[in-house]
């Protein structure tokens, strides 16, 4: 056993705080105003967004879990032994447990920001996995991070489901993956699950539920920021929208203004015109080929990925050159 030492310890790289009320003030003074998909996040918003992942028109969540249930055998013999299994934004979620039975790996650790979500997720897990070393950092998993020393010498594992990449610009995208390659070092495994592109009325409607959930969860923004912040947002006066931008490959989720209205923040005001769409998510969807070009531009190759046979999700097992 490599990660010689305790079973559990816990290593805070205090990412800095940042200052909400100016990141949110600064994004509604922009033309079109916006709002990072972050604030949707709070205990109802994450509540939410659990809900969504069990409706029938959002396909990606159970699409994933299919491919894993499917090949997970099949991850673990091409991974082998002795893993480290690095996860990018911590889960109590059944993923990381799929993922942890099938690879049985020596050390897991879990990356977040959110320090108490952290602690509490990576106790209940070090408890349902006896046997497993768990060293939670927490960090802002979009920076360079030094792993826990502990696990040296073990082959690593990035874990990063769900298509939160399309959250990031492809820019940003291809930033946060060359990082992510230099954690995990030459050889380092990176899972990694993204969502495809596809016909618009499929993305449309997982984006517009015919129950209104994500009409809620996009609302619940709003909110959130009345509830934190000093603000004064109107949620009957904004009405959600979700459209899927096919020259840019996202689906864009905004806010629209339903009046002429003006809000409060702290001591700011910001005006809307009638009509006028804040912009609260981007999510982008790419094809098999355009990821592992992707990938490979961020210093990975495609070592191997399924697609369900809708070719609805994608899950990419990449290796760092
Ligand atoms: C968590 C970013 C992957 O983009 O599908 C779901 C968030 N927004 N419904 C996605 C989301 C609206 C989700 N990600």
């Amino acid at each position: 056993m490599n990660a010689a030492g305790q079973q559990f310890a816990f290593f805070d790289l205090h990412p800095p705080v940042d200052d909400m009320t100016a990141e949110v003030q600064r994004g509604l003074q922009e033309s079109p105003k916006k709002l990072s998909p972050k604030f949707f996040y709070d205990e109802r918003g994450s509540r939410l967004f659990e809900a969504i992942t069990r409706l029938e028109a959002y396909y990606p969540t159970r699409t994933e879990l299919g491919l894993f249930d499917a090949h997970l055998q099949q991850i673990a013999a091409l991974i082998g032994q002795d893993s480290c299994v690095v996860e990018y934004g911590s889960g109590s979620s059944l993923k990381i447990r799929k993922l942890l039975q099938a690879l049985a790996p020596s050390a897991y650790v879990p990356i977040d920001i959110s320090k108490d979500f952290l602690l509490s997720n990576a106790q209940t897990l070090a408890k349902d996995f006896p046997s497993l070393h768990v060293f939670p950092v927490c960090a802002d998993f979009s920076q360079a991070i030094a792993l826990p020393p502990q696990t040296n010498g073990m082959h690593r594992v990035g874990f990063f489901p769900g298509s939160s990449i399309g959250n990031f610009e492809p820019e940003q995208a291809r930033t946060f993956l060359t990082r992510v390659a230099g954690t995990l070092g030459r050889g380092g495994h990176l899972l990694i699950g993204v969502d495809c592109k596809k016909e618009t009325k499929t993305l449309e409607l997982a984006y517009n539920d015919p129950d209104g959930v994500t009409a809620q969860f996009n609302l619940n923004a709003l909110a959130h920021l009345n509830r934190v912040l000093d603000a004064d947002f109107n949620l009957r006066a904004f009405a959600h929208e979700a459209h899927y931008n096919e020259d840019l490959g996202c689906i864009q989720m905004f806010l629209r203004s339903l009046v002429e209205q003006r809000v409060d923040i702290c001591d700011e005001h910001f005006h809307f015109a009638a009509g006028e769409c804040l912009h609260t998510e981007n999510s982008y969807k790419y094809a098999p080929a355009e990821f592992a070009q992707l990938a490979g531009s961020a210093g990975f190759d495609c070592q191997q990925q399924w697609l369900d046979e809708k070719a609805y999700f994608g899950l990419y097992l990449l290796r760092a050159r």
